[in-house]
């Protein structure tokens, strides 16, 4: 009891704050996500999300390699394909744009970890994540869809696939169809826990990915439960799941902090779209200190249990931690 407490004793100066930090946040935490398109020399930015771009492969090499020097060990590739039709066959082409960029990153810039978003919806021409029949989004004629897109990319040369529509059953469906064509060394993180939420509205923009009709709600969690996280965790394991992610992450730190505690694979968390288009947005207009708003909000996704950080900040917060 005061006075013989004192905690601020150990607040005193830098060196004894960095002697007792609980949470050192670091480059290798994070996974870069990167939007590449068709053509050449593209190089657009994305209105909503300053700083980030819709890229031609050549400027998706630049960027993978700017982050690999910056010591972020990992990129998360989405696609914008040129065409879009009812079934999603730009996802599983193998000379899709998504496909093409996975060759070049990983011969440019062979260490750097390729993980690829495994999904339909920026390559389906209603904007969903799966085969659609009479305004229902069907999940088993799905499946085998996301299985030959996963399969692709893994030979294309992807480190790791990452699938984020939410069908019951795709890890399992996409384990079976990497192992069955010799990629069973190649890991599946999962998008476990994802919810329904407006903070991707960015995104959307980005991938070109809105649905043109309903929402995701009948396929993406209800950001109202909690004990449902477990058991969408639970299943994607025993699927074979080798990573397992929360989505988003600012709003969902008790779910984190859940799976971190009940399971022993590593966890990660999606600090998403909406969640970095307000903190650029509040820096702009002067109201938050944007790399200082930046950086306790990483620190506190990894304080909550993340092992690994998707996010559009990795190369500022990565050359901000480097000093
Ligand atoms: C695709 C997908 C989405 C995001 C990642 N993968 C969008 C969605 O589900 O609508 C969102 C990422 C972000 O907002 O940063 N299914």
């Amino acid at each position: 009891m005061f006075p013989i407490h004192r905690p601020r004793r150990l607040r005193k100066n830098d060196t004894v704050r960095a002697m007792v930090r609980e949470t050192i946040l670091s480059p290798k935490d994070f996974i870069l996500p990167l939007f590449v398109t068709y053509g050449r020399n593209v190089r657009k930015e994305i209105s909503s999300m300053p700083g980030c771009y819709q890229e031609s492969v050549e400027n998706i090499v630049e960027n993978a390699r700017e982050a690999w020097n910056l010591g972020v060990p990992a990129i998360i590739l989405f696609g914008i394909p040129e065409h879009k039709d009812a079934v999603g066959s730009g996802a599983y082409d193998p000379h899709g744009v998504v496909q093409n960029a996975i060759k070049a990153v990983k011969d440019a810039v062979p260490e750097l970890m390729v993980i690829t978003d495994v999904c339909l919806c920026e390559f389906t021409d209603h904007g969903h994540c799966g085969v659609v029949h009479e305004g229902e989004v069907l999940n088993d004629p799905t499946l085998e869809l996301l299985a030959r897109e996963a399969l692709s990319h893994a030979q294309a040369g992807a480190d790791m696939v990452a699938p984020s529509d939410m069908m019951d059953g795709r890890v399992g469906s996409i384990r079976e169809a990497l192992d069955e064509n010799g990629f069973g060394n190649i890991p599946v993180m999962s998008y476990a826990v994802k919810y329904a939420s407006a903070f991707y509205g960015p995104f959307r923009e980005a991938a070109e990915s809105t649905p043109q009709f309903g929402d995701r709600r009948a396929y993406q969690m209800d950001p109202a439960n909690r004990r449902e996280a477990m058991r969408e965790a639970v299943l994607d394991i025993e699927e074979g799941a080798d990573i397992v992610m929360v989505k988003p992450a600012l709003s969902y730190l008790d779910i984190i902090r859940d799976l971190r505690d009940s399971c022993d694979l590593p966890v990660a968390a999606y600090n998403v779209s909406g969640e970095y288009s307000m903190v650029k947005a509040a820096a702009r207009m002067g109201w938050v200190d944007g790399n200082r708003v930046m950086l306790e909000i990483l620190t506190s996704i990894k304080r909550a249990g993340a092992d690994l950080i998707l996010t559009y900040h990795a190369k500022e917060a990565a050359a901000l931690l480097n000093g």
